[in-house]
């Protein structure tokens, strides 16, 4: 809800309010919901500002900074107007949270004539505010834009805990935290995809509170925190200004791209309402609310070493465990038998699968599984017919040897009509395989980036802005084709490409001992819903640990189930077994994939908790990360239980059951190390050891 008196505003959502003073540019109040009043004017004055530019008197890190038509520096802008805008704007070329209409918009104005547009949208239901910012050029010059955020935060005070979620390729989004209580911080991306390194969305927390950011980007991003003189941790957040320098027309306007906040008492519910947001408001079109199908990928099954009987071998294998769809993953194209050849050549590769994509999809069909295919539309290899039709169409500096990682080349997507070539061929693989999922990938990071005609400092956000047109048009043509986004596993796992991709693909690490912290890192600020999750085999192909696999189907519980291994290779035993975890997660699919998932994380006990909406069933997974001799007691507390009511707990391998009310699953401490199986643990060289726990509430 947006309330106006004169120059004060109220946004509230249902635990929030945030007070904004339109006329002074400042933050009054941000936190937990306040009572009805409005009375702030005390509170005004205390420096918590919207934007900041410099050249007067602000020294802290800026928001905006571009060279002015009179030749400086400096932009003064002054309060001009407040208007609540029925709908939400769309924000030109950029993907954008949607769903709730009011909008606040505040307007600045240099002498320039230069205006500032400040957008704050109230998420009510999921207590998320959306802010996006825009610079319009009324003056009589160019201006040249240097930065330009999404987001202002001036938080009070100098004693935050920040916390990021970083990484590398396959072990994406761990929790790192750090006190920040003077000097800059900087969480970032310059690689042109927001990264394993460093995702975009962060926390800030202090005895008060959580306060949550994301950002709506799949390119370079930029949080920077500064805590310090006056008084203030200022928060910003939006695209990074690392080699930006944007050229702004007159009578043109730049849009940044959206920026996201929340805040909340606890982590928890911190993760809770950006789960709810993320669901709601940012994944759409026909797979939102639809269970996803459990599938197999023969990638770590058979790598770029396949023909049409070993997969359909693979296929038949998985029908008779209960698999729903068949994921063709790389090499089934141009002449691709390893990676330094044939991106860009987006054509049947006749002998791997056996006459083609359209053949293969319908002896997949025949089977009774759908079919899926993997692409990485935005490369190109050297060694390909495009490159040697189109070289110009890679993405490097004339006379210049460009960087190659993973021996490829990318496409210069910056210009149209290499984007338009994209979509042409891959709607047609789409089309004539009849893929019914499309797995979309981007295997390395940025460089040497270059476009004929493009200024060097809009290069970034340029192919930025032809990737989201690609994409949008392909998927605009395929509505009903479930796509999983994929870059290197999570290395564009964020808010920008939720708003295309229903699912990501969460790391290419897929040993359930890693995925847990993975997992848990990435449940901060995004849910379940969309955390693609396999089980592959043992001894993994990424760490060479060992897990059983139970605990290996325990873990991809915590997401979105799928198969990555070559399934023929089951011993019949492990295909019954298989064949009942996935009898397990159909019928409880929509629970694990949809209910509210709370993170476990005690000290020897990760996993999580997902519990249904109504709260009368819930399945935990607790996974004892650390075996010792003489095991210290390990207990555990259950989280987003009903108080009241009263469950029967059960273990999946049947191995135990008792009662307890929610109450005390919640607060006790309930005594593990009876309930674990320690001969799996010392058996076991990742040495850990999961348990499956199903809660129902009981019936009376
Ligand atoms: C990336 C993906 C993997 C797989 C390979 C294929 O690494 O993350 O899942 O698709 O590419 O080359």
């Amino acid at each position: 809800m947006i309330k106006r008196r004169e120059q004060m505003i109220r946004l509230d959502t249902q635990n929030t309010t945030l007070v904004i003073k339109a006329d002074t540019a400042e933050y009054l109040y941000y936190g937990k919901r306040l009572g009805n009043g409005f009375e702030f004017g005390a509170y005004a004055g205390g420096g918590k500002k919207l934007f900041s530019a410099p050249g007067k008197d602000d020294y802290t890190e800026y928001s905006i900074l571009f060279e002015n038509a009179d030749g400086g520096f400096v932009a003064d802008f002054t309060f001009s107007k407040v208007r609540i805008l029925p709908e939400k704007p769309e924000i030109p070329g950029l993907p954008s949270s949607y769903g709730e209409g009011k909008t606040l918009e505040l307007k600045y104005v240099d002498t320039t004539r230069a205006a500032l547009y400040l957008y704050y949208t109230v998420f009510e239901d999921s207590d998320v505010i959306a802010v996006s910012a825009r610079l319009f050029n009324g003056t009589k010059k160019d201006l040249r834009i240097r930065r330009f955020m999404s987001l202002q935060m001036d938080l009070p005070g100098t004693e935050y805990n920040i916390v990021t979620f970083e990484g590398a390729w396959a072990r994406e989004r761990n929790k790192v935290s750090r006190e920040i209580s003077s000097g800059i911080f900087v969480n970032d991306s310059k690689r042109g995809m927001s990264s394993h390194a460093r995702n975009p969305f962060i926390m800030a927390e202090d005895e008060r509170g959580v306060y949550g950011f994301n950002l709506v980007y799949s390119g370079n991003h930029k949080e920077t925190i500064e805590a310090g003189d006056p008084g203030r941790t200022r928060v910003l957040t939006g695209i990074n200004d690392f080699m930006f320098d944007w050229t702004l027309p007159v009578g043109e306007t730049f849009c940044s791209p959206e920026a996201v906040m929340c805040f909340a008492p606890d982590e928890d519910t911190l993760s809770t309402r950006f789960h709810f947001f993320v669901s709601e408001h940012i994944v759409r079109g026909k797979w939102k609310k639809k269970e996803r199908p459990v599938l197999v990928n023969n990638w770590e099954g058979t790598y770029f070493d396949f023909n049409e009987e070993k997969l359909l071998a693979i296929a038949e294998a998985a029908k008779k465990t209960g698999v729903e769809l068949f994921v063709l993953d790389d090499g089934w194209f141009g002449k691709r038998d390893s990676d330094t050849c044939s991106l860009g050549d987006w054509y049947d590769n006749l002998e791997k699968t056996g006459g083609g994509l359209a053949s293969l999809g319908e002896k997949i069909r025949a089977l009774g599984l759908s079919f899926g295919i993997w692409v990485e539309p935005e490369m190109i290899s050297e060694d390909s017919d495009l490159y040697r039709a189109h070289p110009n169409f890679a993405m490097k500096i004339p006379g210049r040897t460009p960087t190659r990682m993973r021996n490829q080349l990318m496409l210069n997507m910056a210009d149209e009509r290499v984007q338009n070539y994209v979509v042409r061929v891959i709607s047609d693989v789409i089309a004539r395989s009849g893929a019914e999922y499309v797995k979309w990938d981007f295997n390395r990071s940025m460089t040497d980036c270059y476009g004929k005609g493009i200024f060097p400092g809009e290069y970034f956000h340029r192919y930025m802005l032809g990737y989201y047109r690609v994409v949008s048009k392909i998927m605009k043509k395929f509505p009903s084709v479930l796509f999983e986004g994929c870059a290197g596993g999570g290395g564009r796992f964020d808010l920008g490409n939720l708003c295309y991709f229903a699912q990501y693909w969460t790391s290419d690490d897929t040993d359930a001992r890693m995925r847990i912290d993975i997992q848990a890192g990435s449940s901060y600020g995004y849910p379940q819903t969309v955390m693609g999750a396999h089980v592959s085999a043992s001894p993994n192909h990424q760490t060479g640990n060992s897990n059983s696999l139970d605990a290996r189907f325990n873990v991809a519980c915590g997401g979105l189930l799928g198969y990555e291994l070559d399934m023929t290779k089951f011993t019949p035993q492990e295909m019954e077994e298989v064949a009942q975890q996935i009898e397990f997660y159909k019928e409880n699919r929509k629970l694990l994939q949809f209910g509210d998932q709370y993170r476990i994380d005690e000290k020897f006990v990760k996993g999580f908790i997902t519990v249904s909406k109504d709260k009368s069933m819930a399945i935990a997974v607790l996974n004892q990360t650390v075996a010792y001799p003489a095991m210290p007691l390990v207990t555990v507390r259950l989280k987003g239980l009903s108080e009241t009511t009263v469950y029967d707990v059960t273990r999946r391998d049947g191995k135990g059951s008792f009662t307890a009310e929610g109450d005390l699953l919640m607060n006790g401490d309930l005594p593990l190390p009876d309930l674990f199986d320690r001969e799996t643990v010392f058996r076991n060289s990742g040495g850990l050891s999961s348990c499956m726990y199903i809660l129902k509430k009981r019936k009376n």
